[in-house]
């Protein structure tokens, strides 16, 4: 059980414009937390493959990813309200249908409510990075979670994090090498640098890129595939 969050729930005014887009509309794209494993095929009525955005933020990286990968379903899951509920905006102006929301800690919705081998990539941009010695424990992205992480994704199915904290990615590729078995294993799909002239063919609207750019720090890419070993697996 994971008792310390990875967040801090910033509180931010909600505007009252802001109060009447969430009443109206977040039901028609909210996928609800319960402890219980999703059917897909009952929330988009098709059997596209699935992508997941965990910490979306205000949601411009996953509207521009949705809008050009039409040939998948998104689920976005976030715990920042008004990150929510600018992600709707853009969902009601773009009459985006492939994409719902989970408001939630990821942790338990990706434990609780993903069914086993069923997704093709679980993405995060930027995750709290927590530099600071005595916060680390408040890391999202350690074994336990990336455990359970792997589980979820199909064979050959893909983890991508990218952050600009080294010491972060460097805990991130230790655990993942610890959390191989028996039934799959993961390889490093892809190798980037730091550079950015390589970003051009990805999508990377993000408020955290963009500040990460302007301050010019080095950014890591991590982009592992899961391959499972045992078929009965
Ligand atoms: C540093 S921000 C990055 C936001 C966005 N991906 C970007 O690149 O601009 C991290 C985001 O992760 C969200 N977050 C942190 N822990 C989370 C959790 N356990 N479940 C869902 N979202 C989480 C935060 O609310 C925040 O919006």
């Amino acid at each position: 059980m994971n008792n310390i969050k990875s967040f801090c729930c910033r509180y931010r005014k909600i505007k009252k414009s802001q109060k009447i887009i969430f009443n109206n509309f977040f039901n028609l794209y909210n996928i609800n937390y319960q402890h219980k494993i999703l059917n897909f095929e009952n929330i988009f009525y098709n059997k596209l493959p699935i992508i997941i955005d965990i910490g979306f933020g205000i949601g411009n990286n996953i509207i521009d990813c949705v809008i050009k990968n039409m040939q998948y379903n998104f689920i976005g899951i976030e715990v920042y309200l008004p990150g929510i509920i600018n992600c709707l905006k853009k969902i009601i102006v773009n009459k985006i249908k492939n994409l719902k929301l989970i408001y939630h800690d990821a942790y338990f919705v990706i434990k609780n409510m993903i069914p086993n081998c069923s997704i093709k990539l679980i993405q995060l941009y930027f995750p709290d990075p927590w530099p600071k010695l005595k916060h680390k424990k408040r890391r999202l992205l350690k074994k336990d979670f990336l455990k359970i992480i792997f589980l979820k994704l199909i064979n050959k199915g893909l983890l991508y994090i990218i952050t600009d904290s080294k010491d972060y990615k460097n805990n991130i590729l230790s655990d993942i090498k610890d959390i191989s078995n028996n039934n799959f294993f993961f390889i490093k799909s892809n190798q980037y640098n730091n550079s950015y002239s390589n970003f051009d063919s990805y999508l990377f609207n993000t408020k955290f890129f963009n500040k990460v750019k302007m301050q010019k720090k080095n950014i890591y890419h991590i982009e592992y595939q899961k391959i499972i070993l045992n078929e009965n697996f």
